[in-house]
């Protein structure tokens, strides 16, 4: 017999106002469509996209923010399967992508793919995990492979090891055998090696590739994913693969300046839109972008997380520490301003929606 849930007309959401700032706003609670479900928000992650995508103009005023989410399912679109009321789940949100967004009190989210999150995991700890999860083994799948082992001695750098996704990438290529290497700052280094990091190395450092090529053997790294690709990150870091070896890179944002690459790497966009089940086409600064619907991307999406809940529930991969923000949904305006002063580290920003006031 399954519950039922009484649901509310309206509820709270984090809206995008004018002058680029965001408040918390009434708005009609929506109801799932086919294949969707509702979800009542406990814990909403937040992440760089957040910032970004107002400041862009990616999403315009009166339109809700924020992509990572954790709560209970309440109520079922026409013809779901596979999941029920009641249940825990973490779930992902792309601007222009979805309608809704993770900021408010419920939210319609596709049924394919969700997270369960297992009883050990608390939802303030499972608020940093899907975004950061789903990125770091589809970045490494489109690399590498993943989750196939590793040949024998081979490396991937991780630059950008204390950001999210790049927690995530260590995390899952020692799963799998890879020898990995990380870039953070220096108080950093002891939790990067403390979940499976090698070597860690300072990327402030003026003889930052000299370590890692040394650390690495045999002329330099196999594979590099880029956790940052800002500020030509991934030029730099591309200089530590070795010469005879993959030369393939993965990077966190649409390549802009394309004249700037290195012709022997194969540079790839990290982006998690096909794995979601979706056909996305968009514009990003002038750059006409396309990922096409993929059955097989969206099965990879279905296992890894069923694969991820198992991971959470064993201990194999440890969730990025995380932040409770004050305010619950009021606390996102200064969140987001927090995050764009560069002051987040190892660690994800988090808001409990119970925090918030009317
Ligand atoms: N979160 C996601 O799932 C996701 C998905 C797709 C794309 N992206 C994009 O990927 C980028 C990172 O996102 P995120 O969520 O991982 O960010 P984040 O966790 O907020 O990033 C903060 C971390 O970035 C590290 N960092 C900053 N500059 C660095 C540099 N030059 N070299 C190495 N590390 C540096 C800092 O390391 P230290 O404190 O150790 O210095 C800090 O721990 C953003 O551009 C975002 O839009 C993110």
């Amino acid at each position: 017999m399954s519950t039922q849930y009484t649901i509310p007309e309206t509820h709270l959401a984090v809206i995008i106002q004018p002058n680029k700032t965001v408040a918390v706003e009434r708005v009609p609670v929506v109801h799932p469509g086919p294949g969707e479900v509702l979800i009542k928000v406990s814990t909403a992650g937040q992440n760089p996209a957040d910032w970004k995508v107002i400041q862009f103009d990616v999403s315009p005023p009166g339109k809700g923010v924020g992509s990572d989410l954790v709560g209970t399912i309440v109520e079922l679109g026409a013809g779901v399967e596979g999941v029920a009321l009641g249940e825990r789940v973490g779930a992902v949100l792309v601007a222009r992508l979805h309608e809704s967004s993770a900021f408010r009190e419920y939210v319609v989210v596709p049924s394919k793919p969700l997270i369960r999150i297992p009883d050990n995991i608390s939802d303030e700890v499972a608020a940093g995990v899907p975004s950061g999860a789903y990125s770091a083994a589809y970045g490494l799948h489109t690399l590498l492979g993943f989750p196939l082992n590793a040949p024998f001695n081979r490396s991937i750098l991780v630059w950008g090891g204390s950001a999210s996704v790049g927690w995530y990438t260590i995390q899952l290529a020692k799963l799998t055998g890879w020898k990995v290497i990380a870039t953070a700052s220096p108080h950093n280094h002891e939790l990067l090696k403390s979940i499976g990091a090698d070597y860690v190395f300072d990327y402030r450092e003026s003889d930052v590739l000299e370590k890692i090529v040394l650390a690495a053997g045999q002329g330099g790294v196999d594979y590099l994913l880029d956790g940052v690709s800002a500020d030509g990150s991934y030029h730099l870091a591309s200089r530590a693969l070795r010469k005879d070896g993959p030369r393939k890179a993965s990077v966190l944002l649409p390549i802009l300046d394309h004249e700037k690459l290195d012709p022997t790497v194969e540079y790839r966009r990290l982006a998690i839109f096909p794995m979601l089940g979706k056909e996305f086409p968009y514009e990003f600064m002038g750059l006409k972008v396309y990922h096409p619907y993929s059955e097989s991307d969206l099965l990879f999406g279905l296992d890894i997380s069923k694969r991820i809940e198992e991971w959470l529930r064993d201990g194999r991969i440890t969730p990025l520490p995380h932040t409770v923000r004050p305010g619950g949904l009021n606390g996102v305006q200064a969140g987001l301003q927090h995050m764009m002063d560069g002051k987040v580290s190892a660690t994800k920003l988090v808001y409990k929606i119970a925090d918030t006031s009317a």
